[in-house]
């Protein structure tokens, strides 16, 4: 039996009708930027996130650049974040002329961990960038706690968050501005780029929708700041607010595949991703921990199994974000390095069958049995 990381096929089929039938509306309108299906996705994720405002961007890296700047994060700034992400996360604030000052994650939930935030601390921080990674917001409250203790910016990166909320407040509620991504491989992914601002803050809205078109006010061709090029094509947002439709169903269906894999591995001798209480967990990764990563991943691939390694080395071990780590306050990053060594996302997607998920969860135990008998 085959187990495909991802079945974009079968994504397609399912919304087909509509989205062929939505293209050629736009080619036969030639409507092609910022129009009703840009207003239509906005409206629709704002609702869904119970926000004031969504600016729809070309991906979700220019919605954490855009939504940075139109906060003020900039030169002389730090940020306080993780290295365990994806690097667009860093890569803008070091864009923005702006410091990365990266703390330790929790090794069951890969998220920043709070009580390691307080000493990074310094007179120059201005924003703490939680990151909500594989499907489950960070440790909200505490983060709240923190930033207004120490008069501190949140910023959200919710890129693997869409619909993610704790205690029923969704993600965006919890800083001044969070950035979605819709990267074809996302929950909710487009074909290519995209990404979403949401926000409660009117000036932020007011700025994010002006950087978006190079930074033009509300006059045509003339500038308030200087800007971006991060409009987002029609065909791009019929595509997402075709398949947000279907979003709730497609999230279901990947936790009913997510607990097949944790009922048949909760006794085997792997660590397993733990959901924050009060926390939903969209699953837009399952990932597991083994000594062995490699070897598991090697045995998974001959029995036909795909899996992934998010992130197999962490942001401060890269060249252009070395210079980041160390210096008198520097503690160094053991989970991180350690989690980043151990890591392992298994398929997950709406599109697998009850089989598929059983047949590659007995392969993991078979594996997890196997090495340690021998260890
Ligand atoms: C945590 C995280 N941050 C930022 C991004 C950047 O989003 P995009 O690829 O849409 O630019 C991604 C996704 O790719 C991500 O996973």
């Amino acid at each position: 039996m085959r187990v495909p990381f991802l079945d974009l096929t079968a994504q397609y089929n399912e919304v087909k009708s509509e989205i062929d039938a939505a293209i050629a509306e736009i080619f036969a309108t030639s409507a092609f930027v910022l129009g009703k299906w840009n207003r239509k996705l906005e409206d629709d994720l704002a609702r869904l996130h119970r926000v004031k405002h969504a600016i729809a961007v070309n991906s979700g890296t220019d919605a954490l650049r855009i939504m940075m700047q139109a906060c003020d994060i900039g030169p002389g700034d730090e940020v306080i974040t993780t290295a365990f992400t994806f690097v667009a996360s860093v890569e803008v604030v070091v864009q923005l002329g702006a410091t990365p000052v990266f703390v330790d994650i929790e090794e069951d939930t890969f998220n920043i961990d709070p009580s390691k935030i307080e000493d990074a601390i310094t007179p120059r921080t201005k924003a703490i960038l939680p990151i909500h990674l594989f499907g489950q917001l960070v440790n909200v409250k505490e983060i709240a706690r923190i930033a207004e203790e120490h008069h501190l910016t949140v910023l959200e990166d919710a890129a693997q968050a869409i619909a993610n909320h704790h205690d029923g407040v969704y993600a965006g509620n919890w800083g001044k501005a969070a950035g979605l991504s819709f990267y074809v491989t996302k929950n909710l992914g487009a074909a290519g780029d995209g990404g979403m601002i949401l926000t409660n803050d009117d000036e932020v809205d007011r700025r994010s929708r002006s950087l978006r078109i190079h930074g033009m006010g509300r006059e045509r061709y003339y500038y308030d700041e200087v800007g971006y090029t991060s409009r987002m094509s029609e065909v791009q947002a019929a595509v997402l607010a075709i398949k947000l439709q279907r979003l709730e169903a497609w999230n279901k269906r990947r936790g009913e595949v997510a607990q097949i894999y944790l009922d048949a591995l909760k006794n085997e001798d792997v660590g397993l991703p733990v959901t924050s209480p009060d926390n939903n967990n969209t699953w837009h990764q399952l990932t597991i921990r083994h000594p062995r990563r490699d070897d598991l991943m090697a045995f998974l691939k001959e029995n036909q199994i795909d899996s992934g390694i998010y992130y197999p080395v962490p942001l401060h071990l890269h060249e252009p974000y070395r210079p980041f780590a160390g210096g008198p306050a520097w503690r160094g990053l053991p989970v991180t390095e350690k989690v980043s060594n151990e890591c392992l996302s298994l398929p997950v997607h709406q599109h697998l069958s009850d089989e598929q998920a059983a047949y590659a969860a007995m392969k993991v135990a078979e594996f997890c049995r196997s090495a340690t008998s021998v260890r």
